[in-house]
């Protein structure tokens, strides 16, 4: 089979990708990316290795050239990773957003339309469900839960997916969504809170947690992330939608004083700032559809999970010291100063 992943020089696409090249080593993988400031071509040094893999440096919203790497290429599965991503960038500037998520999940659609397809599989988040009340713990996301997007980051991707649902209505385009909660693990851009915790602590700079510190986001291990969107890209029903999450339930503040006592340093770093506008109170994933339907289980728990995580940023310094020595800086200046 030719897989063509789209985003694959990001976090969790560039994830997916290994994920891909150790279990089916036999399938070709074409990894689509612009390389936009969070794509990077160091998180596929490793899969540059292989026959089976290769990359094309191409923008999901321009139709042309996605049309001509498809009739290249006649794939049989594409999986949608690239995006635009994180909420802070879409506050400030909301437009790229829109081209991307949107239209470029459209431009997609239209060529597997064109050359034909096994499966579309849209990579979706639970942002697009808004969020819970802090006081109401018995209250979970199902894939029945009305959409209710706080932020222009999540209003396009709620967006592209009901564009998703009606091109497998109106066209017969075999589909599948899911829709995951927060990821952490290996090659996560450090403006993510994790990634930015960690790599702040280990210099020793000031830890910015927004509000209170008490929102809630429901973690997964990046790598049982790309589990369960195989499992659903090969076996998921057309046209349905699976939430993804395990459970895993924490406050900002948790999740950052467990990073630093498993690095060993402070709580006198943290430093509470100015909120988030819009900022969602609570995530949380009811995942008994993909258990029941798919099997699917998350291998890895949270504090498992997170020493893995610190570990590869202890072990992979200059993968992240490249990145805070380039225009990160000047967005980390802009995006905090007046915090
Ligand atoms: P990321 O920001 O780390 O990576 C995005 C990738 O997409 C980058 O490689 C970037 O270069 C590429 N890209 C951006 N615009 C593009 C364009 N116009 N054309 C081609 N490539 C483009 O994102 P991520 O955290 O890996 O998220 C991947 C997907 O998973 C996104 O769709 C996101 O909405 C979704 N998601 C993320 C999380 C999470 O916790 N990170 C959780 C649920 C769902
Ligand atoms: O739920 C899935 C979503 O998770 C994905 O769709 C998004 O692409 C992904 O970025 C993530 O969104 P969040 O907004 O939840 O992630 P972020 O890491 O930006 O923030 C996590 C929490 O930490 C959130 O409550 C805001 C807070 N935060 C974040 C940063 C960057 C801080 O307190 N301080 C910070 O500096």
């Amino acid at each position: 089979m030719t897989i063509i992943v789209t985003g694959g020089a990001g976090f969790i696409g560039g994830n997916f990708i290994y994920y891909q090249l150790k279990h089916y080593p036999q399938d070709r993988i074409v990894c689509l990316d612009s390389l936009t400031y969070a794509g990077n071509l160091k998180t596929l040094e490793g899969a540059m290795k292989s026959d089976h893999f290769c990359f094309v440096k191409c923008d999901v919203a321009d139709r042309e050239a996605v049309f001509a790497l498809f009739e290249e290429e006649k794939p049989d599965i594409v999986v949608n990773f690239a995006a635009e991503s994180h909420v802070d960038r879409s506050v400030e500037n909301p437009e790229i957003f829109l081209k991307t998520n949107i239209m470029g999940t459209q431009v997609l659609m239209d060529a597997c339309r064109k050359y034909g397809i096994l499966r579309f599989h849209q990579v979706g988040t639970d942002e697009v469900y808004g969020d819970l009340p802090l006081d109401r713990p018995d209250l979970f996301f199902s894939e029945d839960s009305p959409l209710h997007t706080s932020s222009p980051y999540s209003a396009s991707k709620a967006a592209a997916d009901l564009l998703v649902l009606a091109y497998s209505r109106t066209f017969g385009l075999p589909v599948s969504i899911t829709r995951c909660s927060n990821n952490y693990g290996p090659y996560h851009f450090p403006e993510k809170l994790i990634p930015l915790i960690i790599t702040r602590a280990l210099a020793d700079e000031s830890l910015p947690v927004y509000g209170t510190g008490e929102n809630i986001r429901d973690w997964l291990y990046v790598e049982d992330h790309c589990s369960a969107i195989d499992l659903v890209m090969r076996k998921g029903r057309e046209g349905e939608v699976y939430n993804i999450g395990a459970h895993n339930e924490r406050n900002n503040l948790q999740v950052v004083k467990t990073i630093l006592s498993a690095l060993g340093k402070p709580e006198s770093l943290i430093r509470f700032v100015k909120d988030r506008p819009g900022h969602d109170r609570r995530y949380a994933i009811d995942p008994t559809k993909i258990q029941n339907e798919l099997g699917w289980e998350a291998q890895t728990d949270f504090d498992t999970g997170i020493r893995k995580t610190v570990q590869w940023y202890l072990d992979h310094q200059s993968w992240w010291k490249e990145i805070l020595a380039g225009d990160y800086r000047d967005y980390y200046a802009q995006m905090y100063a007046n915090r």
